[in-house]
């Protein structure tokens, strides 16, 4: 038996704080802990709103709050972003850390004591499982770097993909084919779903 996604998304998220932690009581060991922490948290969040938060809006009624957690992902990522930009051994370093850290912990404590127990409460264990195991497949997508793709076949249409393209504003949309719709939308997402 697969495990629920509860387990899986707590799971990741001590993983991510282990990364944390060795980041802020070593600082040698900031050069390979933190591209790994922010790809580990960018995968993590873009599965979590492709495969999760729907579920959460939809079937535990929590839609307002999938739409702040949506928002404090954005923010985490930009943040993680802007620090491989940086310095490693700087003091503007040593601050931006300290406030990603933060940021991202307090995201953290929220999903899992408010967002996590709702879906808990409303889902049933098969659909905790089942949740799981999309969770897992979108976050082993994503890590690999491929546009998310939904496993109920659920795919957007060409279409849908143009008209997206068409409000990014995206350049040569008129020639592409699907697989380059979907792959320019997503890079100009910044990489989301
Ligand atoms: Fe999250």
């Amino acid at each position: 038996m697969a495990d629920d996604v509860i387990t899986l998304l707590t799971t990741d998220h001590r993983e991510l704080q282990r990364l944390f932690e060795m980041m802020t009581s070593d600082k040698s060991a900031r050069p390979l802990a933190l591209p790994l922490a922010v790809a580990m948290l960018e995968a993590h969040s873009e599965a979590e709103e492709q495969g999760v938060y729907p579920a959460l809006a939809r079937e535990a009624g929590e839609e307002a709050e999938a739409k702040h957690a949506t928002e404090e992902h954005h923010e985490a990522e930009h943040m993680g972003k802007h620090l491989l930009e940086m310095d490693w051994e700087s003091e503007e370093f040593d601050q931006a850390l300290r406030q990603w850290i933060d940021a991202v912990q307090h995201h953290v404590e929220e999903e899992e004591n408010e967002l996590l127990p709702a879906l808990r409460e409303a889902l049933d264990a098969a659909r905790l499982e089942e949740l799981g195991l999309e969770f897992a497949r979108l976050r082993s997508q994503a890590l690999a770097g491929q546009p998310l793709k939904a496993a109920d076949g659920a795919d957007e249409t060409r279409a849908e993909l143009y008209d997206k393209a068409r409000e990014l504003g995206i350049e040569g949309r008129s020639t592409m084919n699907k697989d380059e719709l979907a792959r320019e939308v997503h890079k100009a997402e910044g990489g989301k779903g």
